[in-house]
């Protein structure tokens, strides 16, 4: 499949794609500006005990308000492309009701990377659910499926081909299994059975959409942004094994393999019967849609063994590299598990990295933020992105999370993820190490190189 940037686009070539991304309810803050209805990650932050210190989507980088100022941040930082995700629940206030305030946000957004040059590429469901579909059972109803259809034509027919990349979902692994089987995400439930039947929505939703995104925007790329987490053995013991093989079917391949292969992983609900979603006929073949491309996040892996029960365990790395968040630095397990994929899927499109990126305990000093760790993490994942694309793996890109501190999610404000620091206080964001460097890195032709 070539890779073709739209011919109407300003920024239009075929280079390596370098770039930075985000999340709506992360940075944006303005959580009742111009009609924004609640999602579930407003009332998920409301109750107690659920998010590190009590915090909320508000401030956090107040995006909202200074998005002409940090799309100057990303023109200064030099990157080709900008991943952020567009708020359902600003966009449609009720099933049905589109707020134009919601749009026009976007559109300025849109218009003014263009203007700077730099590629929009949108993800449309970054988990902020509008509360409203919550209220009738969120993604345990398949009619939420239909809604995202219905919401992703309003987006994309207003948008269309300016956006480059047009992602469906975010880690649908997140808003099923830690939402509804782990239960610390929202809305924070702990049914293993509702986990695999929210993710058999969003999966429904995924393939619901595309069509409708295609024809709204015939140029741009369709896709979607998975996470994946290898699984390593902790030993060479039988269980173990078993352990691993487990933990890699959900954590690398439960949504990709209905995408590229419309069946789940083999022999799972047998073992699970208790765990198989109502799927109804027609709806595996809905989610094989064809793809322009598949977005990658990483971030780890998982040292393996059984819990003595036949489940599996993580087991900690104590003498092992780890980020502020207490994430292992395990860079080779970015490579295996892109090789993994090309090689398990003859169908797989094109990827893409998506996030991948690390939490520091990043203070500023005399003006600076000198994020070492970061700068070497960075470097060393770049190039288990270049060892992947040497084994034959087609990357068009890489995208590093975050551009900017932010609302890390159940952690709230106490996990940094940015190229740039932010002063929640003051707003003030100062450019990382981490930041300069990869704008010096993009500039290297060695990394070019890796496009070949
Ligand atoms: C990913 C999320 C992103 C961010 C990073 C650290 O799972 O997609 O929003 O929180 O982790």
């Amino acid at each position: 499949m070539s890779f073709a940037v739209p011919a109407d686009s300003p920024v239009r070539d075929n280079r390596f794609i370098w770039g930075v991304a985000t999340a709506a309810f992360q940075i944006e803050g303005a959580i009742h500006a111009d009609g924004r209805v609640d999602s579930i990650w407003d009332t998920f932050c409301a109750e107690p005990g659920r998010v590190l210190n009590g915090d909320n989507g508000e401030p956090a980088c107040d995006h909202y308000h200074r998005w002409e100022q940090d799309l100057d941040l990303l023109s200064e930082l030099g990157v080709d492309a900008y991943r952020f995700s567009i708020a359902w629940p600003r966009i449609m206030r009720a099933p049905g009701e589109v707020n134009e305030a919601g749009l026009a946000f976007y559109e300025r957004l849109v218009d003014g990377l263009i203007d700077r040059g730099i590629r929009p590429v949108a993800t449309l469901y970054h988990w902020d659910l509008p509360q409203y579909l919550e209220d009738h059972g969120g993604w345990l109803n398949r009619e939420t499926a239909y809604e995202f259809a219905r919401y992703a034509q309003v987006v994309v027919e207003r948008l269309g081909n300016k956006v480059t990349h047009w992602a469906t979902l975010n880690e649908p692994l997140c808003s099923s299994f830690l939402s509804y089987e782990v239960g610390v995400h929202a809305p924070g439930y702990r049914e293993p059975a509702w986990a695999y039947q929210a993710a058999h929505h969003l999966l429904l939703a995924h393939g619901l959409a595309m069509p409708v995104m295609r024809a709204a925007a015939p140029e741009s790329q369709h896709g979607i942004v998975l996470n994946f987490t290898p699984a390593y053995a902790a030993d060479d013991r039988p269980e173990t094994q078993r352990a691993v093989q487990d933990a890699e079917v959900k954590d690398v391949h439960w949504f990709i393999a209905p995408l590229m292969q419309g069946e789940y992983p083999a022999g799972w609900f047998e073992r699970f019967p208790e765990w198989r979603p109502i799927i109804m006929p027609g709806d595996m073949d809905l989610i094989r849609q064809p793809m322009d491309f598949v977005g990658v996040n990483f971030y780890t892996r998982h040292l393996v063994t059984d819990d003595g029960a036949g489940g599996v365990k993580h087991l900690p790395q104590p003498d092992a590299e780890h980020t502020h968040i207490g994430w292992e630095v395990y860079p080779e397990a970015l490579t295996r598990t892109l090789v993994t994929l090309h090689r398990s899927y003859q169908n797989l499109p094109p990827l893409i990295i998506t996030e991948n990126g690390m939490a520091g305990d990043d203070h500023v000093v005399d003006g600076q933020v000198n994020d070492a760790q970061r700068v070497s993490y960075l470097e060393r994942h770049i190039t288990a992105v270049g060892e992947a694309m040497r084994q034959g793996v087609n990357i068009r890109g890489y995208f590093a999370w975050s551009l900017m501190d932010n609302f890390e999610w159940a952690f709230g404000y106490s996990q940094r993820f940015g190229l740039v620091y932010v002063d929640y206080e003051t707003q003030e964001r100062i450019v990382k190490r981490s930041g300069q460097m990869l704008k010096e890195w993009m500039k290297e032709p060695r990394l070019e190189l890796a496009s070949a």
